[in-house]
């Protein structure tokens, strides 16, 4: 029933996080600890340090969670966990401590998946009927997909290199751009969103377009970010400067690259709306598409795949910001909905991943 109230945990990437949601979509209680920080955050994460991080909070989110939800685990309907994909380490501590919490309460365990859950939890928000295109693009990842089901997905493309939020990540670091943005404990993909609010010249830089040739929906952003490591080097070089220096150019140079970044996002959006509609894949009158994944929250990014969407009649929706970002929500929704699925869930089945694992 609508009652149902499933605590969901994810610890796939770098944030440790915990919520307790309903059948209604509400978020009675959750938590997240964050390590997004700049300092941490730049150039990638350590799977080591995430691991400890985890580790160091995983009992905290949880205990926070239910504080704030005001309700013991005993409770909860059921709990929910990203099993997949990820850093094994990180998924590995939540997985041993949903299996322990589930153990030790006698409670249902639903594995999750950590983009399907990317792909459903708008649906908390907004009525969203499958079925429906979703472009997930995160620091981990870049998948365009039909959302058929809660548990059916059709792949359409996905990166054949990095992802768009990795790349941002590294631009971000290869631009020091923490020495413009010392103070604010954000990811190099909202530095450049920042930093390039403040340009100029926006098109001053140019940029290739990536797999212009290619008739599919797969993605590559290498060539992007190599493109503007050798801008940034060559700025340098002009202007003489040495060690932690910025570029003079850079609110121009970051709005150039987002640009780039958002152009052949939106090249390939557009590609796969065509594919659907010539294999009548998305057969409703109701046409939506939901972008979801860290680089959703990019409001430049986003605002240029709403204009593809409405050129073909489609409506676009996005999570709330802190829910497009890795978070416990999303995992206790995607929890819900397979339960209002009735699909019938393996109890504590999580097969393929850390299978050793004991308590
Ligand atoms: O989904 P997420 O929290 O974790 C992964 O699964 O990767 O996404 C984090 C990524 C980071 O690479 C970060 O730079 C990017 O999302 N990101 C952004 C923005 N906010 C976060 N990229 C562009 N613009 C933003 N405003
Ligand atoms: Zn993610």
């Amino acid at each position: 029933s609508r009652k149902t109230t499933i605590l969901g945990i994810e610890t796939s990437c770098d944030d440790t996080g915990c919520a307790i949601v309903n059948g209604y979509g509400n978020i009675l209680g959750e938590c997240l600890y964050s390590q997004n920080a700049l300092h941490v955050r730049y150039g990638g994460v350590n799977p080591v340090h995430a691991w400890e991080l985890h580790r160091d909070n995983i009992d905290l989110a949880v205990k926070n969670a239910l504080k704030s939800a005001k309700i013991g685990v005993s409770e909860i309907d059921a709990l929910a966990v990203t099993v997949k994909p990820g850093l094994l380490l990180s998924l590995t501590i939540g997985v041993k401590y949903a299996k322990f919490l589930a153990k030790k309460y006698d409670k249902i365990l639903i594995p999750i998946h950590h983009m399907e859950a990317h792909a459903l939890v708008a649906r908390m928000y907004y009525d969203i009927p499958f079925p429906y295109l979703t472009l997930l693009i995160s620091g981990g990842h870049c998948f365009l997909a039909v959302v058929k089901d809660v548990d059916s997905f059709l792949l359409l493309g996905q990166t054949l290199d990095n992802a768009p939020g990795e790349v941002m990540d590294k631009a971000a670091r290869r631009m020091k751009l923490k020495n413009i943005f010392e103070y604010s404990a954000v990811s190099g993909g909202r530095a450049i969103e920042l930093a390039a609010k403040n340009a100029t010249n926006p098109a001053m830089f140019q940029f290739p377009i990536p797999l212009l040739k290619n008739r599919d929906c797969n993605f590559s952003f290498s060539g992007l970010k190599d493109s503007l490591v050798r801008k940034v080097l060559k700025k340098e070089s002009e202007h003489g400067l040495r060690g932690d220096e910025v570029i003079p150019e850079i609110y121009d140079l970051c709005a150039s690259f987002q640009a780039s970044i958002a152009r052949h996002l939106a090249h390939r959006l557009e590609r796969a709306i065509t594919f659907c509609e010539m294999k009548k894949l998305l057969h409703f009158d109701t046409k939506n598409i939901i972008i979801s994944g860290g680089v959703a929250c990019n409001d430049y990014i986003y605002s240029c795949l709403e204009r593809v969407g409405n050129k073909f009649g489609f409506n676009l929706y996005r999570p709330p910001h802190k829910v497009c970002t890795d978070n416990g929500v999303m995992v206790a929704w995607n929890g819900i909905e397979k339960v209002k699925k009735g699909d019938t869930i393996p109890l504590l089945s999580i097969s393929n991943i850390d299978p050793t694992a004991s308590f």
